[in-house]
C-alpha cells in the first residue's frame, strides 16, 4: 500500500528530491494581509490558536498563495505553559508574558488536564489533513523543553535567557524536573498530533544557542532525546525534525544525540559545515530571513548558494529562522520560484 507522494516525507526518509521541497518557518503570519485580517476577526492571539476554524484558515493561507510543500499547524510553543495554567498572554508589541515560575510551583506542576486544554489544537490538525492537498506534508510541532522553560522562568522573552541560565545553576534539582515534565507533556502532545494526521513534527529549540557545551548536552540534547524516544516507542517510525538555533559546532553531535530524522540549521551555519552534517542525514534551512526582506540579488544569491552546496543531498529548503513581519509577500513568490528553478 502506498500513500500519496509527499516530498518532505521522502526527504525525511533520506531521499534526495530535486529541486528540494520548501516551506518557511512562521509562513503563516503578519507579513500576509490575509493573516492580519483573520487575526483581527479571531480576537486575541491565543483565541486564534484555540479556534480550529480560524487556525485552519491561517494555516492554509500560505499554501494557497505559494503552494509550499508543507503546511505547519498554526499554534504556538507557549500553549503548553498556557495549559499548565501559567497565565500566558500576548501583549501587543511586547511579545509573550506569563507568571514566572518558582521552585515550589515546579514541584506542584501536574500534566492533569493539559491534553484536554489542547484538544482544540488537535482538532485543527485533524481538519487540516482533510482540507490540505494530498501532496502537501502536514507538520505538527512543539517547543523544546529548554526554550519553553526560558519563558516560564523569566515570565517573558529576554535577549540572552540569563534568568533561566541562572535558575539552572542555582536550582540543579528543580530545573531538570521542569524539563522532564515539559518533555513528557510534549511527547504526549506530539503523539496526539501524529495520530490526528501530522506526517512529521518539528521540535523548536530557538534558544539552544545560549547554552554552554555541557549544558547543551544536558538541557538541549537530553530533553529532546527524551521526547523523541517516547514518541518513537509509542509510534515507531515517527518523523521528527529538530531545530536548535545557534547551536553551531554542537550540531555535530545533535543528530546522533537526539536521533532526529533531520536537523534544522540557522543562517549562521557555514554551508561547508552544513554539507558535512548532510553526510549523516537530511538537513533543513538555512536562508537568512533578512535576505527575504531585502529581495533582489541578496535573495537570489542566498538561494543559489544553498542549492549549490546542499542541493545534491537530502535537503528541505527553509529559512534559518522565522520569516519577519516586514517581508514583502512578492519576495516570497520570488524565493519559491527560484528554489523551484523557474527564475
Ligand atoms: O511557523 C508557523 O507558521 C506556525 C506557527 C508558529 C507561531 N509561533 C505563530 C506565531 C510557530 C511554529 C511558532 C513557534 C514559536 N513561538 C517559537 C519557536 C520558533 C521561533 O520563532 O523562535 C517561539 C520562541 C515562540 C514564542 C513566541 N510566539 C514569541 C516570542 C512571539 C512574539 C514575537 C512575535 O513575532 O510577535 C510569539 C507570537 C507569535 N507566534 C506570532 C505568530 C504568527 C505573532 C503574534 C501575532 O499575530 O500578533
Amino acid at each position: 500500500m502506498t500513500g500519496p507522494f509527499r516530498k518532505i516525507v521522502a526527504v525525511l526518509e533520506g531521499q534526495t528530491v530535486s529541486p528540494p521541497p520548501i516551506w518557511l518557518m512562521r509562513q503563516a503570519g503578519r507579513y500576509l494581509p490575509e493573516y492580519r485580517e483573520t487575526r483581527a476577526e479571531a480576537g486575541s492571539f491565543l483565541d486564534l490558536c484555540y479556534s480550529p476554524k480560524h487556525a485552519v484558515e491561517v494555516t492554509l493561507q500560505p499554501i494557497r498563495r505559494y503552494g509550499f510543500d508543507a503546511a505547519i499547524l498554526f499554534s504556538d510553543i507557549l500553549v503548553i505553559p498556557d495549559a499548565l495554567k501559567r497565565n500566558v498572554r500576548f501583549v501587543q508589541g511586547e511579545g509573550p508574558q506569563m507568571d514566572p515560575i518558582d521552585v515550589a510551583e515546579i514541584a506542584g506542576l501536574s500534566p492533569e488536564g493539559v491534553m484536554d486544554h489542547l484538544a482544540p489544537v488537535i482538532e485543527t490538525v485533524r481538519r487540516l489533513r482533510q482540507e490540505l492537498p494530498e501532496e502537501t506534508t502536514l507538520l505538527g510541532f512543539c517547543g523544546a523543553p529548554w526554550t519553553v522553560a526560558t519563558y516560564m522562568i523569566a515570565g517573558h522573552g529576554t535577549s540572552d535567557q540569563a534568568p533561566a541560565r541562572l535558575f539552572s545553576y542555582r536550582n540543579p534539582q528543580a530545573f531538570p524536573r521542569l524539563l522532564d515534565i515539559l518533555a513528557d507533556i510534549s511527547a504526549e502532545y506530539l503523539i496526539a498530533q501524529l495520530d490526528a494526521g501530522a506526517d512529521a513534527v518539528q521540535i523548536f529549540d530557538s534558544w539552544a544557542g545560549v547554552l554552554g557545551e555541557e549544558e547543551f548536552q544536558r538541557y538541549a540534547v537530553g530533553p529532546v532525546s527524551r521526547i523523541i524516544g517516547k514518541v518513537r516507542a509509542a509510534r515507531p517510525g515517527a518523523r521528527i525534525i529538530a531545530f536548535a538555533k545557534g547551536a553551531g559546532m554542537n550540531l555535530k553531535s545533535y543528530r546522533q544525540g537526539t536521533d532526529a530524522n533531520a536537523i534544522g540549521l540557522d543562517w549562521t551555519v557555514p554551508l561547508s559545515f552544513a554539507a558535512e552534517l548532510q553526510k549523516d542525514g537530511p538537513v533543513q534551512g538555512n536562508l537568512d530571513p533578512m535576505r527575504v526582506v531585502a529581495g533582489g540579488a541578496a535573495l537570489e544569491e542566498g538561494v543559489d548558494a544553498i542549492l549549490q552546496k546542499l542541493g545534491n543531498g537530502p535537503l528541505i529548503f527553509n529559512l534559518g529562522h522565522g520569516i519577519t513581519p516586514e517581508a514583502d509577500p512578492a519576495h516570497v513568490s520570488d524565493l519559491v520560484r527560484r528554489v523551484r528553478g523557474a527564475m
